[in-house]
């Protein structure tokens, strides 16, 4: 299952519509030639090739994908956010980038969106409770965000932020998690290539159940640092704090890099299930980073991930 970076893998399965436009790109780029504006990158396609960064493993179906999730705000079951989901209002959306960075502000969706090209990429994703799914996200590198409002060099992390509407949210009118939810990354991590902030997976756009209108993925990591509906990026100097591992430290640290070596205190972390793959499929090995060593090992040289897990 270790992927390959074949360059023709499932691309016809995966993409039926072969430029894929994101539907805001589309806005944002009539809107600008409503406005009179000279002609310019706005309406950014995806590549009809999917990124060398993907998995040449099967992706899950849309309904997987769409109908086991984990997102607390619209209940605990896996089942809750595909029925709740659909309160939470994604337009207008803006995200307010501040900190250690040059350019502050709270920027609109469509304008973080109009100059990136967008990609697909397909990724494993493998959460801690040990299921896995391959998702076919459509995103643009997160650091492609990071250069643009200028990150300054005492900068060491980068804290993320999720929406909070305890109105549209049932999640967070209940107990349990101290909302808003909240992730961070180290900024080498944030700068990787294979971190992504994703706005679509197949070719719809981003599914309120999945993190509409626009999540990160963290491909080597356990999926609750994958976090969804951001509304606040923040970079600093000290390690922010990070949802889970602010819930339990025992059980959930800040790295949380996927490592078959680290149980979980309640579980192995050795093997996993893909969902959907069948009741008589069995359990697949789970790799080091998920897959991904040869892109993220480095970043770890020298630190004890038993400790630093
Ligand atoms: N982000 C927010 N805001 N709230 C959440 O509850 N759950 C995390 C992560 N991001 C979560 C979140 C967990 S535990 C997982 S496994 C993934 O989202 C699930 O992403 P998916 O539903 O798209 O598969």
């Amino acid at each position: 299952m270790r992927k390959t970076r074949s360059t023709d893998p499932n691309w016809t399965d995966v993409t039926p519509k072969a430029d894929f436009l994101n539907r805001r790109q589309i806005m944002a780029g009539a809107g600008a030639m409503a406005l009179g504006s000279i002609a310019g990158p706005a309406l950014a396609s995806i590549d009809a090739k999917p990124s060398a960064y993907s998995t040449d493993a099967a992706p899950n179906t849309l309904k997987e994908i769409t109908s086991y999730n984990n997102f607390y705000e619209f209940g605990w079951d896996k089942s809750d956010p595909e029925k709740n989901a659909g309160q939470m209002v994604t337009d207008p959306w803006s995200i307010e980038i501040g900190g250690l960075v040059d350019k502050p502000g709270t920027y609109p969706l469509d304008d973080i969106l109009k100059p990136v090209t967008l990609e697909q990429r397909i990724y494993r994703f493998r959460c801690v409770e040990a299921w896995s799914m391959v998702i076919p996200w459509i995103g643009f590198e997160l650091s492609a965000l990071l250069d643009r409002v200028g990150v300054q060099p005492s900068a060491k992390y980068v804290a993320f932020q999720t929406l909070y509407r305890p109105d549209q949210m049932p999640g967070q009118r209940q107990g349990g998690i101290d909302w808003p939810y909240v992730e961070g990354l180290r900024l080498d991590e944030a700068m990787n290539p294979l971190t992504i902030l994703a706005t679509g997976l197949y070719d719809e756009e981003m599914p309120n159940q999945n993190g509409a209108p626009i999540r990160l993925v963290v491909p080597w990591k356990y999926g609750f640092k994958s976090i969804k509906s951001i509304v606040k990026i923040s970079l600093a100097e000290k390690e922010p704090p990070t949802t889970w591992k602010q819930l339990q430290p025992r059980e959930y640290g800040f790295y949380a890099n996927v490592n078959p070596e680290v149980d979980h205190p309640r579980w192995s972390q050795a093997t996993e299930r893909r969902v959907g793959a069948g009741l008589f499929a069995g359990r697949e090995p789970t790799l080091m980073f998920n897959g991904y060593g040869d892109e993220v090992a480095s970043l770890y040289r020298g630190m004890d991930l038993a400790k630093n897990y």
